[in-house]
């Protein structure tokens, strides 16, 4: 299995255009860029899949060797997209793929619907290309071209704000890709520690939004926007110990935006690391 990493910031980006703080300022002097979250994964390195469609998409894809057309064609490798969320850093990219000839679309129903009504960008893909909807379930695995097997694992209830008045449901989840080569998981919202994510994977990836709960100030705590911080989940991943854990969906404000931050190496003491740009994994 081969996992290209499109882009490892949170909303926004890093640096973020209306951002001066300290991280964003020195990543502007430094040239430091992260592009916002999402991944392209495939089980023979043939066939991909996207995981969310970030603003960012097609820099992210003109970035991405293993994803250009075949020569002489207007084809593409690409066969489909993912959502764990329907947050806007997660699909507003979806209508840059409007060019191809068809899309299926996977995703909870409660996504589908946000995606359809409240912020109906799936809605208007339809005028322009074969959308083909799937609609996942907790727990249920599935098939997708190329040997992977995937399944998805609901995480939470928390909805984007753009769809505050639609029904709780199943709003972010994971997703665990298993080939016969190994076990891939990419949990970028987590707010609470789930084990089964964990357990018989070989590399997990983590929510890494915030390095600490108070990051944005007493105020605004890290848990009260869904997300659990760098620092409270490193000693569970001390207690669980087996995969390599690599964190992504930084926020501007998280200091392990920069490269060589000191506080990376807290993270290497339980086999974690931070996600850049373009990194490439091989399961
Ligand atoms: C999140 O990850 O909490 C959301 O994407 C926030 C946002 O709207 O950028
Ligand atoms: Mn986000
Ligand atoms: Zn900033």
């Amino acid at each position: 299995m081969k996992v290209r990493f499109l882009g490892t910031a949170a909303g926004g980006g890093a640096p973020q255009w209306n951002c001066g703080c300290r991280v964003c300022e020195h990543a502007r002097r430094e040239g430091v860029s992260r592009t916002q979250d999402g991944l392209a994964v495939s089980g023979d390195g043939a066939s991909w899949y996207l995981v969310n469609a970030s603003p960012d998409l097609r820099t992210q894809l003109l970035a991405t060797p293993e994803i250009r057309p075949p020569p002489g064609t207007r084809d593409t490798p690409i066969r489909g997209v993912l959502f764990t969320s329907a947050e806007l850093d997660h699909t507003l990219g979806l209508l840059g793929l409007r060019e191809t000839t068809a899309l299926d679309v996977y995703a909870t129903a409660s996504v589908h619907d946000a995606l359809k009504t409240a912020f109906p960008i799936e809605a208007a893909l339809g005028g322009y290309t074969r959308v083909r909807e799937h609609r996942v379930r907790d727990g249920e695995p599935f098939d997708l071209d190329g040997g992977l097997r995937v399944t998805t694992v609901v995480l939470s209830g928390k909805r984007p704000r753009y769809a505050a008045a639609l029904p709780a449901g199943e709003w972010v989840s994971a997703y665990r890709f298993e080939t016969s080569g190994g076990v891939f998981v990419y949990a970028p919202g987590l707010s609470t520690w789930h084990t089964e994510l964990v357990t018989g994977a070989d590399v997990v990836v983590l929510d890494g939004t915030f390095l600490t709960e108070d990051e944005l100030g007493p105020d605004r705590p890290a848990s009260g926007m869904g997300h659990l911080a760098i620092r409270e989940v490193l000693p569970l991943l001390g207690a669980h110990p087996g995969p390599r854990y690599v964190f992504t969906h930084l926020n501007n404000t998280n200091p392990l935006v920069l490269p060589g931050a000191p506080e990376l190496a807290e993270l290497a003491e339980v086999n974690a690391s931070v996600a850049a740009d373009g990194h490439l994994l091989e399961i």
